[in-house]
């Protein structure tokens, strides 16, 4: 799919088998959604434009590059995302936060907004939109929306896992928002659960359920 990127590494993909499996603990699943985080990170991050300064080793002086321009900012949309922006923020610890308080109306299945704060400037920053699970796609659509009426013109949306369903709607609900993700399942239950999927990242995230 055009604007999707899957990332294949090896060590994404041995992550996301640990956070599949329904005997993971809770302490373990948290750790690892932090740690695939941080390579997904990695991965969103790879075209960061850089800038060369001048710098004094202990040996000479020279010229090294560094990331340049405004610092980017993390946009978890609550509560499940909050635990992947702990790991990207262990990779770019000076990044800014926004949080999108979404959830999911169990019936309708459509995104209700409960809070909502960014960074006064994020107009002029990359945003790096971040939720384990990209199901139906509601949820991912209306943050996208709502920081778009906040200014923001340059996102980047980053998941554990998508739905092609999910994802073919965030794609053509935001062309210019490209997605990353470890994985993509193909199906949806009644529920608007990603099958197979890995179940609730909330509720296994903080363990609710
Ligand atoms: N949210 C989740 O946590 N899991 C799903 O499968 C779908 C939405």
């Amino acid at each position: 799919m055009d604007g999707l990127t899957i990332v294949q590494h090896p060590l994404v993909q041995h992550k996301l088998t640990i956070l599949r499996d329904r005997n993971t603990s809770i302490q373990l699943f948290r750790a690892v959604v932090r740690e695939t985080a941080t390579l997904l990170c990695y991965e969103v991050t790879r075209d960061l434009p850089t800038e060369r300064v001048r710098i004094e080793t202990p040996i000479a002086a020279t010229e090294s590059p560094t990331i340049s321009g405004k610092k980017l900012v993390i946009a978890p949309i609550l509560r499940a995302g909050l635990q992947m922006a702990e790991g990207m923020l262990d990779l770019v610890p000076s990044a800014r936060l926004a949080h999108v308080g979404l959830y999911r109306d169990p019936l309708t299945l459509q995104a209700v907004e409960y809070y909502f704060k960014t960074p006064e400037d994020c107009a002029e920053r990359l945003v790096i939109v971040v939720d384990p699970m990209l199901a139906t796609g509601c949820t991912a659509i209306a943050a996208l929306d709502r920081l778009k009426e906040a200014g923001v013109c340059d996102m980047r949306f980053v998941c554990l896992l998508a739905s092609r369903p999910g994802a073919e709607a965030v794609r053509a609900a935001h062309p210019d928002v490209p997605i990353w993700a470890a994985a993509v399942d193909q199906e949806l239950n009644d529920h608007g659960y990603i099958v197979p999927g890995l179940g609730d990242a909330g509720d296994r995230t903080y363990g609710t359920r």
